[in-house]
């Protein structure tokens, strides 16, 4: 068993440095990216505050494909290019959203989400999903955000595509 050590990060950067940690200790010994995928999504929905979905999206012949999450039941397949998820992949790089009411061809999966954010998982300059997060708060996630769930999505694809 897994024991998740309380969250005891006086700031954000902290926070995401405890984190790191912890998914680096999860990680330990296992390649499957679907395995490894599943609890990074339970460690940052379980260890993040005012998310309501945290979860990855594949790339898997041209579309992204829902894969292992934490939330609501989600949309399965999102083309290229479609939504905050599909931006963020045909960009590669990372969408942050501080309304989505506001982001023309969001994707609502969660009518309770008003802010988002997405992150590209690359290796070797290939595509490999995506990691995305919804909150309830407008303007939930910023760079600090986005710097620390860069670094996590870097540390989940060097151990499943070493
Ligand atoms: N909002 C996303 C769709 C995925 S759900 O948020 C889980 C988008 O616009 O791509």
């Amino acid at each position: 068993m897994f024991d998740l050590k309380p969250i005891t990060a006086a700031d954000k950067s902290a926070l995401y440095a405890q984190l790191e940690q912890q998914l680096r200790a999860l990680l330990v010994g296992e390649r499957d990216f679907i395995a490894n995928a599943a609890n990074t999504a339970a460690l940052l929905y379980h260890g993040l505050p005012d998310v309501n979905w945290v979860g990855f999206y594949r790339l898997l012949e041209n579309e992204l494909v829902l894969g292992p999450f934490q939330g609501k039941p989600a949309c399965v397949r999102i083309p290229l290019g479609k939504g905050v998820c599909g931006m963020a992949a045909v960009r590669r790089q990372t969408v942050l959203v501080p309304n989505v009411h506001e982001f023309p061809g969001h994707i609502a999966c969660d009518s309770v989400s008003n802010s988002e954010i997405v992150v590209p998982l690359v290796k070797d300059g290939q595509l490999i999903g995506v990691l995305d997060l919804d909150s309830p708060k407008f303007n939930r996630f910023d760079e600090i955000d986005q710097a620390g769930l860069e670094k996590l999505a870097t540390v989940l694809v060097a151990r499943a595509f070493p």
